[in-house]
């Protein structure tokens, strides 16, 4: 409740700005159904892509195209047993617009489904599953953050250049656990590296232990690993805790340390990850979606919330298009394509399969942030397999 309430302070004279100048449109409200985990290790994750969502809708007065937004949500539990009747809930008994999700990616292939079928609008602010920008991929789909593959792969080209020979990966068992270890084994084997062994556990176990004693004794140069959310946190304090931190370098896609730091502390000191987002970037769009963020929530963003934010981007420059008519789908979608996302990770476009084509940061934790150290990867875009659109 309070943090709502600062978030009404923080953007109230934003609003009455808008207000004057922006007359309603179709004047009805368009409705967003966030589908996304609110509970379990992904919970976090979830609200902060709320947060981040509802930020930039705030910031345009509550408004996109003119027209008040609407929300309903519905947890997800990054259950995708659960996925296709959660996302029949938010279509036929909510009607809902369009839908907004989700961080698990095997879930948002089970959505995703659903959405090329139905035809309703989907924003992924998070899930990577290769497949929704490749085989999957659809008008009506879009992505605000990376595919599995993207952050991945850059990792697996700094550290062939850093001249690592044998690496291990070590990540859940579900799609993206396993396309981040292909992304990363992709690049790294064409650097010269090999992958000696790939280690597994099923989501969300967090019993590691078995693995990191395989670990010791295989001796690796380098260790690639996939954790994100509460797993991440136990995965990062565990490799400390058994000593490997001091012998063999542990390096990652950047959800191993964004938005864990706090609960990860000294263990996380040192680590190199790759992502689409950091710390100390210098655009003027991240310094102030850092500032309102904070204002608003009493928290600091992370990558999660910052893809929540441009998913609400993208979906704004689609409805100020079209003013608001929802009915004119394919004009929309057009403008949405075309869309140059201010982002506060940096500019972007939308490939033609409509995932980001961004800059891969490699990263170092200093305390509690991700610190730029440079572009890993410039323009990565996916290889979007497999999409025929
Ligand atoms: C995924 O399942 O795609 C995912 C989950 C958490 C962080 C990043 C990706």
């Amino acid at each position: 409740m309070k943090k709502r309430q600062a978030l009404g302070v923080a953007v109230a004279a934003a609003m009455l700005a808008v207000a004057g100048t922006a007359a309603a449109q179709t004047g009805k409200p368009y409705k967003v159904g966030f589908m996304l985990p609110y509970t379990g290790t992904y919970a976090a994750l979830g609200n902060a892509i709320e947060n981040g969502f509802k930020l930039y809708v705030e910031e345009q007065g509550g408004k996109l195209g003119g027209d008040p937004i609407e929300y309903v949500r519905v947890d997800d539990e990054s259950d995708p047993a659960k996925a296709t009747d959660n996302i029949n809930k938010l279509i036929k008994r909510d009607q809902v617009d369009v839908v907004v999700g989700t961080v698990h990616s095997g879930v948002a292939m089970a959505m995703a489904k659903v959405a090329k079928d139905s035809g309703v609008l989907m924003i992924d602010p998070n899930a990577g599953a290769d497949a929704v920008t490749g085989p999957m991929c659809a008008p009506n789909i879009f992505r605000s953050s990376f595919s599995n593959w993207q952050p991945a792969y850059a990792m697996g080209v700094e550290a062939a250049k850093r001249g690592y020979k044998n690496a291990v990966t070590i990540t859940w068992k579900y799609a993206a656990g396993e396309e981040s270890a292909n992304g990363f084994k992709e690049a790294f084997t064409k650097g010269g590296g090999k992958v000696i062994k790939d280690l597994t556990l099923p989501f969300p176990n967090v019993e590691f232990q078995a693995l990191l004693t395989e670990i010791a004794s295989l001796k690796p140069d380098v260790v690639y690993t996939f954790f994100a959310g509460g797993g991440a946190v136990k995965f990062v304090k565990d490799y400390a805790a058994a000593g490997l931190n001091k012998s063999i370098p542990l390096v990652g896609a950047g959800f191993l340390t964004d938005g864990t730091l706090d609960a990860q502390g000294e263990a996380a000191q040192g680590l190199l990850t790759t992502l689409h987002y950091a710390d100390g970037l210098t655009n003027a769009k991240d310094k102030a979606f850092r500032l309102a963020y904070a204002k608003a929530y009493k928290l600091q963003p992370d990558v999660y919330a910052m893809q929540g934010y441009d998913a609400a981007q993208i979906l704004g420059a689609g409805l100020a298009a079209v003013k608001g008519d929802k009915s004119k789908k394919e004009a929309m979608i057009a403008a949405m394509e075309k869309a140059r996302i201010d982002s506060p990770r940096g500019p972007f476009t939308l490939s033609k399969a409509h995932n980001p084509v961004q800059d891969i940061y490699l990263r170092k934790v200093v305390g509690k942030e991700n610190v730029v150290q440079g572009v890993a990867v410039k323009a990565l875009a996916d290889p979007a397999r497999g999409c025929r659109m």
